[in-house]
This record gives structure tokens, C-alpha cells and sequence, in this order.
């Protein structure tokens, strides 16, 4: 190779094709950070249900449809057969309260998006969480502005940790009265 090829190669095409690499990496590392974070997540849904209006305006309490929350590890999905209590009757000549009642009809489940999901590896309990009086927005955001359900905040086991760790400056409402969270492996890898 002539001299002033190399000196071509080592003095621009090297350091561009770094910058070049560089670049790439940067960008595609944000760019995919929420996806890996799961934050911002909001797939759309087979029914337009919004939680802006039957939480936030008819105030209906989260527990109505989310029946396990309290006493279970699962907060639980509602049955369609809990819509049917009031759309039975409620707007049943809309096009979405058509869909719905198709559903409830065919027996079949609607196949409701989940939006929240922790690894199978992962061990995590609702009825612990709430039953102490932890809201659910603490960890859910303001569900109940909510038109389509998004994730708000990151779970990744920092996340889960940072509150274990300090329990008192997450969840302040709570005083002293609460106890710390568990930071042993095997409380969430079991
Ligand atoms: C009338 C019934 C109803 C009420 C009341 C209700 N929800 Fe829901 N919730 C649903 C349905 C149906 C879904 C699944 C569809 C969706 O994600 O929008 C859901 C989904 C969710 C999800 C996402 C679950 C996932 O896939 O990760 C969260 C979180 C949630 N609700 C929290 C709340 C909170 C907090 C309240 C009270 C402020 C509440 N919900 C009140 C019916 C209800
Ligand atoms: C300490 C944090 C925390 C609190 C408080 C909390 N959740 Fe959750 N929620 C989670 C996590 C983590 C998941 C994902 C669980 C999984 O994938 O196993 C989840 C999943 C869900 C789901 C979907 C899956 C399921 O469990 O059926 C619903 C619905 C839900 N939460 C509703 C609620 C409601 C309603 C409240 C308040 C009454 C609440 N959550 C309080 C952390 C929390
Ligand atoms: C406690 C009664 C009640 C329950 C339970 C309930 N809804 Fe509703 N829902 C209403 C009422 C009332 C309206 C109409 C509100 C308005 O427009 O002022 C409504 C409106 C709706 C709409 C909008 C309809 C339109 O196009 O105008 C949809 C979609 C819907 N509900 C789906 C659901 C689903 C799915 C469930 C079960 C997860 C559910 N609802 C549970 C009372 C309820
Ligand atoms: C907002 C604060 C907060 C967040 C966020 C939180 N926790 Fe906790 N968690 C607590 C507190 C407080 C306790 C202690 C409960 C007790 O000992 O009564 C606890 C207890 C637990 C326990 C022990 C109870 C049992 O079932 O054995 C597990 C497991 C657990 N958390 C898992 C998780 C996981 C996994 C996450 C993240 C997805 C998480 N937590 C997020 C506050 C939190
Ligand atoms: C408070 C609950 C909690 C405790 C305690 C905990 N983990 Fe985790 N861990 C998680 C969660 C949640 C994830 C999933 C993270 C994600 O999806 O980003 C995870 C993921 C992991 C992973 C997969 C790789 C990764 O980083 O995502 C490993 C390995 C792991 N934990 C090891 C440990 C070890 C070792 C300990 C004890 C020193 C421990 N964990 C204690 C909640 C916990």
C-alpha cells in the first residue's frame, strides 16, 4: 500500500467508520431503550375500554373489576361477564357494546392485550402490595386518566429493589408503620 493510501485509511476512513459505529450504537440503544423498559408501552385493545371513563368519571373502584387484587397474586382481568351487569342494558346499541355482547354470547374470552409483564422467573404478589396500602398508581401510574392503559413505570428488578430499600421515601403516605421490602434472592426468584 503507498504511503498516502494508509495515511488516507488511518487518518479519515477509520475514524469516520468509528464515528459511523458509534453513532449506531448510541441510537439504536435509546431508541429501543423504552421497548426493553417496557415504559410507554400501550398496545391497542380489541374493545375500546376506558379506564378515563369508568375509573375516573362513573368512579367505579378498581377492585369491582379487578377482583383478585386484594386477596390474591393476581390482580385478575374482569370476566366479560362483569361488563354484562350494567351493558346489558348500558349503551348496548353502540358498536363496541355490540362487540362486547358478541363476546359474552359466543362464551368466548376477549383477548384482552396484557400490558404489564414480569419474566416467568419472577415472583411477584399483589395482595402483599396492596393489602399494606400501597396504591396501585405507585406502581401503575394515574390509571383512572387513563383512556388506553400504558405502563409508566419500569419494573426491573432496580426498580422492585429501589422501594424494597426504601420503602419510606416511595411510598410516604404510609409512615413508619410499614416495614421494609424483602432484598434476599429468593424472595422474588423462587
Ligand atoms: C369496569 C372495569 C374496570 C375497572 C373499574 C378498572 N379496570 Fe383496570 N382493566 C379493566 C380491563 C377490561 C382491562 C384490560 C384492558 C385494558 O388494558 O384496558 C384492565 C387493565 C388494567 C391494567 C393493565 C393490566 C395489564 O395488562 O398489565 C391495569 C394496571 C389496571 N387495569 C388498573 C386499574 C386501576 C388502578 C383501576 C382503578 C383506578 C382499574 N384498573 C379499574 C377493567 C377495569
Ligand atoms: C408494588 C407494585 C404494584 C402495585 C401496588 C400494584 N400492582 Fe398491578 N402489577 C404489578 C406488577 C409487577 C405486575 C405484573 C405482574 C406479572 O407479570 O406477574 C402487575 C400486573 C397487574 C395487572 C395484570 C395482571 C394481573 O395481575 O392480573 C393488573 C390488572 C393490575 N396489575 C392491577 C392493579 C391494581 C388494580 C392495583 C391496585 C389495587 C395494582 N395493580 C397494584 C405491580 C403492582
Ligand atoms: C358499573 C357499570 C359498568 C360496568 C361494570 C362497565 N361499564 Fe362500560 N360503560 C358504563 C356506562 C354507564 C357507559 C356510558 C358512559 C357515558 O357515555 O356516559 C359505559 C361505556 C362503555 C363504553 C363506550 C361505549 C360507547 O361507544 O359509547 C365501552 C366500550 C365500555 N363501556 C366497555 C366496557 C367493558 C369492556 C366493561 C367490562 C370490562 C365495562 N364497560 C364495564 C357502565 C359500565
Ligand atoms: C412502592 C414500593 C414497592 C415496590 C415498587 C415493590 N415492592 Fe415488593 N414489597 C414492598 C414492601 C413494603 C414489602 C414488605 C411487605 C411486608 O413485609 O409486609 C414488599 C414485599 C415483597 C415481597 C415479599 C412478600 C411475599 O410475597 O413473600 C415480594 C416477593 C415482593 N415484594 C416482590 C416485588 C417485586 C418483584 C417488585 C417489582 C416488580 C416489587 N416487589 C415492587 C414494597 C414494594
Ligand atoms: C424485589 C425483587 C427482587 C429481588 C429481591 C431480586 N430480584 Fe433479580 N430480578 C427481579 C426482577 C423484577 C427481574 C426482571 C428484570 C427485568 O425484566 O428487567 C430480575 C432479574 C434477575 C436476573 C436476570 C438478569 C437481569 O438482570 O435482568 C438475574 C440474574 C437476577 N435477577 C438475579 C438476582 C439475584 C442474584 C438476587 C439476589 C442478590 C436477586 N435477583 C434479587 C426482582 C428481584
Amino acid at each position: 500500500m503507498k504511503k498516502s493510501v494508509l495515511d488516507y485509511t488511518l487518518k479519515i476512513r477509520l475514524p469516520v467508520t468509528v464515528f459511523v459505529i458509534v453513532v449506531s450504537f448510541v441510537l439504536t440503544f435509546y431508541v429501543s431503550k423504552t421497548e426493553r423498559d417496557s415504559i410507554g408501552y400501550a398496545p391497542e385493545q380489541p374493545i375500546k375500554f376506558s379506564h378515563k371513563l369508568h375509573a375516573g368519571t362513573m368512579k367505579i373502584d378498581c377492585k369491582y373489576c379487578h377482583i383478585g387484587v386484594e386477596k390474591s397474586r393476581f390482580a385478575t382481568i374482569p370476566t366479560t361477564s362483569i361488563c354484562m351487569n350494567c351493558h346489558s342494558i348500558a349503551k348496548k346499541d353502540k358498536p363496541e357494546i355490540i362487540k362486547l355482547t358478541n363476546f359474552y354470547l359466543s362464551g368466548k374470552a376477549i383477548p384482552w392485550k396484557r400490558v404489564h409483564k414480569l419474566p416467568d422467573y419472577v415472583y411477584f404478589n399483589h395482595s402483599v402490595h396492596v393489602s399494606m396500602g400501597i396504591d396501585c398508581s405507585h406502581c401503575h401510574g394515574e390509571v383512572a386518566r387513563m383512556d388506553v392503559v400504558s405502563q409508566v413505570h419500569s419494573f426491573t428488578m432496580g426498580a422492585c429493589l429501589s422501594c424494597h430499600r426504601n420503602v419510606h421515601k416511595f411510598v410516604p403516605e404510609l409512615g413508619n408503620k410499614i416495614k421494609k421490602g424483602p432484598e434476599n434472592c429468593n424472595a422474588c426468584h423462587r
